[in-house]
């Protein structure tokens, strides 16, 4: 072995152990076996699928979601493929008042999945400003208002173990898509209220956690698809799409490991080196890949945007034509 590379290796050394001494929160893990998992969005798509893994998992589970015949179906659906019964309750995360009898008359909670969120694919200049508050409303308030509600029983727990709020954001709430300036603005910002209520509950051993889901296979997303602007299909593509299952599978071990970012898939990881920011992070390993891959990283995210804003110019320039 040659001295430089002998050299090379020690650095290596040394920087992991000073990045094993600096990075914050501590690490930690969530167990969720008999313990209260709570799932708002939770009757259908990503939702259902994550209520079921975490029943499966042994989880007691409670899902949250408007329409109470469907919230029926769901709970059928989990006690058909796992055996085990979830509790329902129907409430507009929108409706404060409604959102704390939910979360009081369920019981103390564990780990609290704010995964429900509505998507529409719209030029602003299109978008009807009702439109775009509703997007706001139900994504980001109706998020506060899950944590207003939840929060100090979290707190006040008598079981002193870890606990977990989760944030179910997307792909587009860590870069913005052509025609989701609503939906994206409305998940960066569950992205600012994760890294400082992070900081505000980290003394109570609460410990948050933001999803980037890929294009997911979910009744919302087929809906959505119907009438998603082309451009937007097209950028998303970068990214490719997954099956809920696995969106799901991704997003409980992420939960469980207490990652404060989850990404689901190799694309996801790579934007989540190009965002890390100064966002927090438990892992000194993958604090190492941020620090050494952010320069190679930012080199592909400006492929990546030289890529879309041609598609972008060649979409527009068709459209002109016809
Ligand atoms: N699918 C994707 O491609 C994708 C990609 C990235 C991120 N995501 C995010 O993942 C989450 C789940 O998406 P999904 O595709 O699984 O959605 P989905 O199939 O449309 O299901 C949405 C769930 O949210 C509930 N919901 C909607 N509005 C609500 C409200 N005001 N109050 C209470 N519950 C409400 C719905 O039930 P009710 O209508 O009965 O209330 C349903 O249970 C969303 O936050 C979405 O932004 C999805």
């Amino acid at each position: 072995m040659s001295d430089t590379y002998l050299s090379l290796v020690a650095i290596c050394v040394f920087f992991l152990i000073f990045l094993k001494l600096i990075v914050r929160p501590h690490p930690v893990k969530i167990p969720i076996k008999s313990r209260h998992v709570f799932i708002t969005g939770g009757s259908k798509g990503i939702g259902l699928e994550l209520a079921r893994q975490a029943a499966a998992e042994g989880a007691r589970v409670t899902i949250l979601a408007r329409n109470l015949k469907i919230l029926e179906e769901a709970k059928n659906y989990i006690r058909v493929s796992t055996g085990i019964d979830v509790n329902i309750v129907s409430a507009d995360v929108c409706d404060f008042e409604a959102v704390k009898e939910a979360v009081e008359s369920a019981g103390p909670i564990d780990v609290l999945i704010c995964n429900h969120g509505i998507f529409a694919s719209q030029e602003v200049d299109n978008h009807d400003i009702k439109d775009i508050k509703g997007i706001i409303d139900v994504n980001l308030i109706g998020t506060f208002n899950l944590v207003k509600a939840a929060l100090p029983a979290m707190k006040n727990r008598s079981d002193r173990k870890p606990v977990s709020i989760v944030f179910m954001s997307s792909q587009a709430g860590q870069v913005g898509i052509y025609g989701y300036t609503a939906y994206s603005a409305s998940k960066f910002g569950l992205r600012g209220l994760a890294e400082a209520l992070q900081q505000e509950v980290i003394a109570h051993d609460i410990h948050v956690s933001l999803i980037f889901p890929p294009d997911t296979d979910t009744p919302g997303l087929a809906e959505e698809l119907k009438r998603r602007i082309p451009i937007t299909s097209i950028i998303a593509a970068s990214s490719g799409a997954m099956q809920v299952d696995e969106v799901a599978k991704k997003a409980l071990n992420g939960i469980k490991c207490g990652s404060f970012f989850v990404c689901c898939n190799f694309e996801g990881l790579m934007l989540r080196i190009a965002t890390a920011g100064v966002s927090p992070q438990r892992s000194y390993l993958m604090a190492f890949v941020e620090v050494i891959c952010a320069g190679v990283i930012r080199v592909v995210a400006l492929c990546y945007l030289r890529s879309w804003y041609n598609s972008i110019e060649k979409w527009h320039a068709n459209k002109k034509n016809v």
